[in-house]
């Protein structure tokens, strides 16, 4: 009864339902490629039920191109192998750090194409090396028939079912705007576009808490996933699709496979990079990040770039790709054996390696907090040789379950501090033992407990622990505190360990005879120490406050308390009601500060370092903050500034209200950039965040601070043109 009968009048549901599946065709590209919903998710849910609705009602309407079909199929027996039409190559890799990689592959097609010194040089498309899974897409007559794996190039497996359930596939290939439908050629009838199926960072990391919850609710079979690539991998190979379902995956198309020929009606691309852009107007996702590049310089350009944005996208890259644009030179080139000679990886260093935990060490901090510490064989990850990975605290370790002699796969991106991040557990040895958290501090012998709601185990001996006195010093006498300059980890180990230094205000008491009569200690560094020690009696409020290494009072707590009470002893003598009344101190923070001045030994701590001659300008407090000019506001900074050095500037702003953030995000109200300013200038510019200069600032922070944002909109200080296009939304 449902079949269409092509002569009879059209059923008034069927328009209703292919309006309806225009209409999600259209919310879903918008939402899943262009990145811009123009609806509610509410309103989509609704269409969508609509047109189930109406689909039930008619089974025999139900086309494979319906955004009600993503998620359909039974869970199969096994995989249907594909031959590739067109073989899936893989590509040359330079691994090569800096330039040589890109250097050696410009030198490689100008002497294949015969070209000299004098012809312009060659235009390349550079693009992401996504880390993920190659797929091949195949469409006739513009729906989705076939998705399958790389495999080893000549056949692979039909992973169709669990493809269609990422949104950001076209089920059907509807073009994004009819009006630019004249620019680009019309859909194939055979087209394959080959891409990488890969995980975002925040979908990654939302899966693994749900794998960590149903694990904790004790669901057999669940795992956590190691990282993006592997839950990628993993949610492809599922033979079951609705499992496939629930691991949010995303597409960005980078080639072709086969294709209509043009004699045959097919389009006829000049270009790899207008086959993208056509890729991109038919409603594929096509990376932001795409770019034309001239020559080795161009391409060594865009290796640092990408390279300066890799830990601030939303998804992780191996490398860059870079491609010759031209297709009759991509032909001309053609291949050696598996590879074309056109393109070439051009890799990053390697954020993750294997290494061997060797031991695993418990590391006493300045506040007693017992920090487990996995050992391990030199290992060169993320750019640096790795020795050392914090395991955070017991429950982290024992998550982990890392053992020593284990086989572990260890992370850096970034500046981040490296981390563990997974055992082998297959490489095992059969008598490693579990670790456990010793129940006495590793340094000084005393109790170490775990307070109930606490992450943390704290050695009991306070002061009497060495471990803890020497971070005590550490902490007072570094950079952002006091600064002693030269008083580093090897001097402080020996002073205490010596019993020279039993407190802080004994710094105050060496003398030279006492210093030079250390180890390796000359008598010019001793001479240096002392004057060192003698400047860094002249400090600030703020400064000496951080330094004397309050629980949970950081940089930030120690300015806004300096701000609100101006004086030491005010703060020493405030009630906690009056401490809270302090922008970002809470009541455990309010606590802290009232627990510490109670201790007789602290107050006396205090009043010995002044007696020794410690002193800092005072004043009343400061006016409340929302009076002043920048109150409220987000800034960051950037780059070198011409005058102000990055302490200075801190320390102007945050006399003027205004915070100071380490990172560009929506939130941030200006750049401030200077001299060399990289990734974050892309960031704010790509977010549309004001950038202005040290003048800018200068003006904010003397007169007008009511000056509208727009003025400082978008000006790039060194007049450095980025295309905030290329950056947008992975960033
Ligand atoms: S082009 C003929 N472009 O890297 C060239 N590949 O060995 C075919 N990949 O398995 C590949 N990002 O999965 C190309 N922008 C990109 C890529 C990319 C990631 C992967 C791809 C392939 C491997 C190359």
């Amino acid at each position: 009864m449902d079949s269409l009968d092509l002569f009879a009048q059209p059923h008034p549901d069927q328009a209703r339902l292919q309006a309806l599946r225009e209409l999600l065709h259209r919310y879903a590209q918008q939402y899943y490629v262009l990145d811009a919903p123009t609806v509610p998710d509410a309103e989509y849910d609704r269409l969508f039920q609509e047109l189930q609705a109406l689909e039930r009602m008619h089974p025999g309407w139900i086309a494979p191109g319906s955004p009600t079909q993503r998620v359909g199929g039974k869970p199969l027996e096994q995989f249907v192998a594909v031959r590739h039409a067109v073989p899936m190559l893989s590509i040359r890799t330079e691994t090569d750090t800096e330039a040589s990689g890109a250097l050696n592959f410009d030198n490689r097609i100008r002497k294949e194409l015969a070209l000299t010194e004098s012809d312009s040089p060659v235009e390349y498309v550079a693009e992401p090396k996504f880390d993920g899974l190659a797929m091949s897409l195949r469409y006739e007559h513009g729906v989705l028939v076939q998705a399958a794996t790389r495999g080893d190039g000549e056949t692979g497996e039909d992973v169709t079912q669990n493809i269609r359930t990422i949104g950001q596939v076209p089920l059907q290939i509807e073009a994004a705007s009819a009006g630019a439908a004249a620019h680009f050629p019309a859909v194939p009838a055979v087209l394959e576009v080959r891409g990488e199926v890969y995980m975002r960072r925040d979908d990654f990391e939302a899966l693994n808490e749900r794998q960590r919850q149903r694990i904790a609710a004790g669901e057999k079979g669940e795992k956590t996933f190691v990282n993006p690539r592997n839950a990628a991998a993993g949610a492809v190979r599922q033979l079951d699709p609705a499992i496939a379902a629930q691991r949010p995956l995303s597409f960005f198309a980078y080639g072709l496979g086969e294709i209509t020929p043009p004699e045959l009606g097919g389009p006829a691309f000049v270009t790899h990079y207008a086959m993208l852009q056509t890729l991109k107007f038919w409603g594929f996702p096509v990376s932001a990040l795409v770019d034309i590049a001239c020559g080795a310089p161009e391409l060594i350009a865009y290796h640092q770039r990408i390279g300066s944005l890799r830990d601030q996208l939303g998804f992780d890259i191996d490398g860059v790709v870079y491609k010759v644009n031209s297709l009759a030179l991509q032909r001309q080139l053609g291949f050696v054996t598996r590879e074309p000679r056109w393109a070439v990886a051009h890799k990053y260093p390697a954020q993750e390696e294997l290494t061997t935990v060797l031991g695993i060490d418990v590391q006493v901090g300045r506040t007693g907090k017992l920090t487990p510490v996995a050992k391990l064989a030199p290992v060169f990850v993320g750019g640096v040789t790795v020795t050392n990975a914090t395991l955070h605290n017991e429950d982290e370790a024992r998550r982990k379950d890392v053992r020593v002699g284990d086989t572990v796969v260890v992370r850096r991106a970034g500046d981040v501090i490296p981390e563990v991040v997974s055992v082998i557990a297959d490489k095992r040895q059969p008598d490693a033992t579990v670790f456990t958290m010793p129940r006495m501090c590793p340094v000084c012998g005393s109790a170490a407990v775990r307070e109930e709601g606490e992450a943390d185990y704290r050695c009991t001996g306070g002061l009497f622990c060495s471990a803890q006195r020497k971070q005590a010093i550490l902490h007072f006498a570094q950079r952002r505190a006091v600064e002693v300059e030269g008083l580093g980890e090897k001097l402080v180990d020996q002073l205490v360990e010596a019993g020279i230094v039993q407190t802080l205000p004994d710094l105050y008491r060496l003398g030279l005879m006492a210093l030079a009569a250390l180890d390796r200690m000359a008598d010019k560094s001793a001479h240096n120490l002392m004057s060192a020690l003698q400047a860094s009696k002249q400090t600030t409020l703020p400064r000496f406050l951080f330094g004397l290494g309050i629980r949970h009072v950081g940089e930030a707590t120690a300015k806004a308390l300096a701000r609100h009470f101006g004086n030491l002893d005010a703060i020493m003598q405030a009630s906690t009601e009056q401490l809270t009344s302090v922008a970002d101190v809470g009541p455990i923070v309010a606590l802290s500060i009232r627990t510490f001045f109670d201790q007789p030994h602290n107050r006396e701590v205090v009043e010995q370092l002044r007696a020794c001659g410690v002193v800092w300008e005072e004043g009343d407090a400061l006016a409340p903050e929302a009076t002043r000019p920048l109150a409220g506001k987000t800034f960051v900074l950037t780059g070198t500034l011409p005058t102000l050095s990055r302490d200075q500037a801190r320390d102007l702003l945050e006399a003027a209200g205004a915070k100071v953030a380490g990172s560009v995000s929506k939130k941030t109200d200006y750049l401030v950039a200077g001299a060399e300013a990289g990734s974050k200038l892309e960031k704010a510019l790509a977010l549309g965040v004001a950038v202005i200069d040290e003048a800018g600032l200068q003006s904010l922070l003397t007169d007008d601070a009511s000056m509208p944002l727009a003025q400082h909109n978008s000006q790039s200080p060194q007049g450095v043109a980025i295309d905030p296009d290329t950056t947008h939304r992975e960033a």
